[in-house]
């Protein structure tokens, strides 16, 4: 029996063209370029070309995925109906995973893997992903979810959809820089399960609601949401040390910190830091959130030697571009979908059922005893 690792914890589960992670170095690469060249040069439409094509576009090339995903954004009247039949307090991460799923019901081609027909899809699910996250937003907060436009970019659309005003182009660069991070990152257990899925040959939007369901714990996706919740509890700078302490005397842990992979800084964590404070500084308690952050940042390191992975930072950003913080699971979702579709497309490619083995640690050979003599 080959070893068993608790949580496939360093295990080789598959290749992947991707991305490249060095955890000792706090490296990250999509398909061969650096996350921080990509944050600063690239937009979330090139990145995107680049993960489905593992190339950069030439410029007719980015052009032309730019309006398809443009052209993809409106969602169908059948979809937003079911949103308004789901509870408006219902968790928001179970709404996105119904509307994904609902999305395939109606698409009458979706157990068409040619080549053409993925491409349609994934177009299709990275563009809606966002429509559907803003619509969600609108709904639960009362609000009537608004028709995407094509003026703008997917990000600053987006942020238009969502908080019914256009975005500075400030705030508009500041999230397509926070969705090019959360594209791709290796075999992260929502990518992991989307893998899975379509090594059964299922469809592509089935792939997508089983890495929507794992994304969704706190241990994963959720956890940004919980960094939101913590640093509303602290409140104020002068109390961090001792929080921190207290909660790790009760074995407890401190969301954004820790990884399965790096052991040094998340490298995506510098950018999302940087752009809260750029856009968080007309937002008063923004600064002090920073300010508390840094002293959460230091006594993590001290104390546990644990640094900050990429929710740490985004809690605060997102609340600084006005997104409520039921939402940043699902802002995850709206620029992970890219890497999702990367990967199923990779695994279609060369696809393997993916099907490994446990090791079985019950009782064998029992004697059956009938229901009246137990
Ligand atoms: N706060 C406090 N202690 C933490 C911690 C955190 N955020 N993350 C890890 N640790 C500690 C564990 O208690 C454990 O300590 P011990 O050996 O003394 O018991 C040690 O670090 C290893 O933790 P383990 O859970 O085995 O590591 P993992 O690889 O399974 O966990 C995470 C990775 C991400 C699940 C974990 O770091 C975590 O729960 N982080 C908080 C949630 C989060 O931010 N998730 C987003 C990930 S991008």
């Amino acid at each position: 029996m080959p070893e068993y690792r608790a949580g496939l914890q360093d295990v080789i589960a598959g290749k992947t063209a991707n991305s490249f992670i060095d955890g000792q170095k706090g490296i990250l690469y999509y398909c061969g370029y650096s996350i921080h060249d990509l944050a600063q040069y690239s937009t979330f439409e090139e990145s995107t070309f680049l993960l489905l094509h593992h190339r950069l576009p030439k410029k007719n090339e980015l052009e032309e995925l730019d309006q398809a995903l443009r052209n993809a954004r409106a969602l169908p009247e059948d979809v937003l109906d079911i949103l308004k039949k789901l509870p408006r307090d219902a968790n928001a991460m179970a709404m996105l995973r119904t509307c994904i799923s609902a999305l395939g019901v109606f698409d009458r081609n979706a157990e068409d893997h040619s080549e053409e027909n993925q491409l349609r899809i994934y177009t299709s699910l990275i563009a809606k992903m966002a429509t559907i996250v803003a619509a969600i937003g609108r709904y639960r907060a009362g609000k009537d979810p608004l028709a995407p436009r094509t003026d703008l970019t997917h990000a600053g659309n987006f942020l238009y959809m969502l908080n019914g005003k256009e975005p500075s182009p400030d705030e508009a660069r500041a999230l397509d820089v926070a969705l090019i991070l959360h594209m791709d990152h290796g075999y992260n257990a929502s990518t992991f399960s989307s893998r899975v899925t379509i090594s059964t040959l299922s469809d592509i939007y089935s792939a997508i609601t089983s890495a929507i369901g794992t994304l969704k714990g706190p241990l994963h996706g959720g956890a940004n949401q919980r960094v939101y919740l913590m640093l509303k509890e602290i409140e104020s700078p002068e109390h961090t040390e001792e929080y921190v302490r207290q909660k790790l005397e009760r074995k407890e842990r401190i969301m954004g910190f820790g990884h399965r992979v790096y052991r040094v800084e998340d490298p995506r964590a510098r950018h999302l830091r940087d752009w809260a404070a750029r856009i968080g500084k007309n937002h008063p308690h923004i600064s002090t959130w920073l300010d508390i952050q840094q002293r959460i940042y230091d006594t993590m390191v001290q104390l546990k030697n644990l640094y900050p992975n990429v929710d740490f930072y985004s809690a605060t950003l997102y609340t600084a571009l006005g997104i409520d913080a039921d939402l940043f699971p699902l802002l995850f979702a709206v620029g992970r979908i890219v890497g999702w579709c990367a990967h199923v497309k990779e695994q279609l490619a060369e696809n393997r059922l993916i099907r490994p083995r446990a090791e079985y640690i019950g009782p064998k050979g029992l004697e059956y005893i009938p229901l009246d003599k137990r």
